[in-house]
C-alpha cells in the first residue's frame, strides 16, 4: 500500500472508532491535529509520512478511552502490521504516541523531531479559541462547573484538588493550557503558540470581567 493509501485508511479508521465523542477525542480534533503537524513536518524537515500517520492515530492509544495504555499501543502496532507498514516505522509511530502525553508535565521531553512536532501539533489543538471551546465542552461532559468563585484556586489547583473532584473548565487553564506555550518544542509551533496564548489571556481577563459585572460601567 503507498503512503497516501494508508493515512487514508488510518483516517478511516480513527472516523469510526472515535466519532463523535464529545469529551474532546472527536474525529474533528484529530482532522485538525494532522493537517498541523503535516504543516509543522514541512517546516521543521521532519518525516511528514510518519507526523501524519501519528498524529492521525494518537488518541487510539488515550488512556480515557480503554482500560491501559499499552492495549491501545499494541492496537496501534497491529493495526500498522496489517497494513503492511514497514518495521522502523511502526516502531517510531508507536513511540511517539507512547511518550506524547502531558502527564501533569511531568513526562521527559520527546526526543525525535518527529515526536516533537506531533506533539506540538496536539498541544496547540488544547489552546486558542479551540482550547477554549474543547475546554467547556470537555467540561460539560463531565458535569464540571464552568467557574466556581469560591474555590480559592482561581490562579492554581493543586493536583490533590484537582483529583478530589472540584476541577472547573476555567482551572483548567492554570492547570494545565497556559502552561503549554513554554513548552512547545519547535520554533514554528511556539510562534502560533504565543498569539493563542494571548488569545487565552485575554479570554480570562474579560471572563472575569463579565463575571464581576466590571463591565457595565
Ligand atoms: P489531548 O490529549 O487531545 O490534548 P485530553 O484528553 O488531555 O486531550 O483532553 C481533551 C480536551 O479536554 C482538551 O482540550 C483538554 O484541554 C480538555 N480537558 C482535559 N481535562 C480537562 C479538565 N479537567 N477540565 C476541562 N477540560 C479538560
Ligand atoms: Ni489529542
Amino acid at each position: 500500500m503507498n503512503k497516501q493509501n494508508i493515512l487514508n485508511e488510518a483516517a478511516r479508521f480513527v472516523k469510526q472508532m472515535l466519532g463523535n465523542d464529545a469529551s474532546g477525542h472527536d474525529w474533528r480534533h484529530i482532522e485538525r491535529v494532522a493537517r498541523t503537524a503535516h504543516m509543522l513536518a514541512r517546516k521543521e524537515g521532519a518525516d511528514e509520512f510518519i507526523c501524519q500517520l501519528a498524529a492521525l492515530l494518537h488518541d487510539v492509544a488515550d488512556e480515557k478511552l480503554r482500560s491501559s495504555e499499552e492495549e491501545g499501543l499494541a492496537e496501534v502496532s497491529a493495526w500498522l502490521c496489517a497494513h503492511g507498514v514497514e518495521e522502523s516505522v511502526r516502531e517510531h509511530v508507536v513511540q511517539i504516541i507512547a511518550t506524547m502525553s502531558y502527564k501533569g508535565g511531568h513526562n521527559k521531553p520527546v526526543t525525535t523531531v518527529e515526536a516533537q512536532v506531533v506533539q506540538d501539533a496536539d498541544r496547540l489543538d488544547a489552546i486558542g479559541a479551540i482550547g477554549v471551546a474543547r475546554t467547556f465542552a470537555y467540561a460539560g461532559a463531565k458535569g464540571h462547573l464552568m467557574y466556581d468563585p469560591d474555590s480559592p484556586f482561581r490562579q492554581h489547583m493543586s493536583h490533590e484538588e484537582y483529583r478530589s473532584g472540584r476541577s472547573t473548565a476555567v482551572n483548567h487553564f492554570y492547570e494545565k493550557l497556559l502552561k503549554l506555550r513554554d513548552l512547545m518544542n519547535t520554533e514554528t509551533g511556539r510562534r502560533i503558540a504565543n498569539r493563542r496564548h494571548r488569545f487565552m489571556e485575554r479570554f480570562l481577563d474579560q471572563f472575569y470581567l463579565e463575571w464581576d459585572g466590571r463591565d457595565m460601567d
